[in-house]
């Protein structure tokens, strides 16, 4: 069994008001160093592991955004320092296959990585192929060009969560009751930043209604916006509009843990031991980007953006046939009824930092 749940009753034993922020406790659970679900190392994606991602559907995703990133280095005159950056590489996979569909073409590729055991295990994969930065803040003294891309990670950074009580917003935190299980608790906001945001919540929803509020992919924003490059940044992730999540079916919030392909929304069980998830609030990404003089491009269903970015390759076939794995992995990325429609990706544009707003 896992230690966490004794590390967080200490935690909140050691609080001054016996409770934490949720956002402090799904911090805990993923990325403890030693116990977190993300922090302990790169655990198995896929059929073996607790879910699925576009990159473990197969290579056919790196082979498309080998493809874009090509048309991203082609629009900027193909510079010499051009790099594919990828964040949240977890084992190096979709580094591989995006590297071996570049066709020859010897693009730079560059993985932020804060994880010493993440970078081990890439390490071991990719060689010499990649380089490492530990954060995106070594990106600002460059490269001068280049194209930020990754597939779920905002989607893993630590939420708050915050309650409609029918007059105000307030914030979820956790403590433990008498019996040390962990519970709900609502109270008033822990930090200037998340009441200010919840200043810009409906006030018509039913009261119960729950959203998480997501800080750290505003900070994450904000950090990208102020690497040196020049060039777009792709986002692949679940998420939904705004409005999106204030309809009644999504009162409880998208926040959920996945365990062996099963999910659910006992959040605090089994801490350290189950994936925990929301979906992204797109709209409010892409106004924070605007706001750091990021320039909106192409937002769309995952299915229809890589339909759209495939259809040269497969028109270049000239009739010849997909085999049978390939034409598997395009369908589970791109049809509706697998991760056409749940996924979405977001392109920004960003010029150097110098242009862009703090
Ligand atoms: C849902 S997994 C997705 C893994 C992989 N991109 C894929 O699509 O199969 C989220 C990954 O993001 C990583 N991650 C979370 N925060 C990160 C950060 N600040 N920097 C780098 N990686 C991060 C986690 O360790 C985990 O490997």
């Amino acid at each position: 069994m896992s230690p966490l749940p004794q590390i967080l009753r200490d935690q909140l034993a050691a609080s001054p008001a016996g409770r934490l922020p949720f956002a402090q406790v799904m911090e805990l659970a993923l990325y403890h160093p030693e116990h977190g679900y993300y922090g302990a190392g790169p655990r198995r994606i896929g059929r073996k592991g607790d879910f699925f991602t576009s990159v473990s559907v197969g290579p056919l995703f790196g082979k498309l955004l080998a493809m874009r990133a090509l048309q991203e280095w082609q629009a900027q005159a193909e510079p010499e320092d051009f790099t594919i950056i990828e964040q949240g590489a977890h084992d190096g996979q979709l580094a591989e296959d995006v590297l071996s569909a570049l066709g020859g073409k010897s693009l730079r590729y560059l993985i932020v990585e804060p994880n010493p055991k993440y970078r081990e295990v890439q390490t071991k994969r990719l060689g010499d192929r990649v380089q490492w930065a530990e954060n995106l803040a070594a990106l600002q003294t460059g490269p001068a060009h280049g194209f930020f891309l990754c597939n779920e990670l905002p989607d893993a950074f630590p939420v708050h969560l915050v309650r409609w009580n029918g007059e105000r917003w307030e914030e979820l935190f956790v403590e433990a009751d008498s019996c040390a299980a962990f519970r709900f608790v609502a109270g008033e906001f822990s930090c200037a930043e998340l009441a200010e945001e919840a200043k810009h919540l409906p006030q018509d929803l039913e009261p119960g209604h729950t959203l998480e509020i997501n800080l750290t992919m505003l900070a994450w924003i904000r950090e990208l916006a102020h690497a040196a490059f020049r060039g777009a940044i792709f986002i692949a992730d679940y998420g939904l509009d705004a409005e999106e999540f204030f309809t009644d079916s999504r009162a409880e919030g998208t926040i959920r843990r996945y365990r062996q392909h099963h999910m659910d929304g006992n959040v605090l069980e089994d801490l350290g031991e189950c994936d925990l998830t929301t979906h992204i609030n797109f709209t409010r990404l892409t106004a924070e980007a605007e706001r750091l003089s990021l320039t909106k491009g192409e937002y769309d269903l995952q299915g229809r953006v890589l339909g759209r970015l495939a259809m040269p390759w497969l028109k270049s076939l000239e009739g010849q046939r997909l085999d049978a794995a390939t034409m598997r992995q395009f369908q589970s990325l791109t049809h509706p009824a697998f991760m056409g429609r749940s996924f979405r990706c977001l392109l920004v544009k960003k010029q150097p930092h110098d242009d862009c707003r703090a």
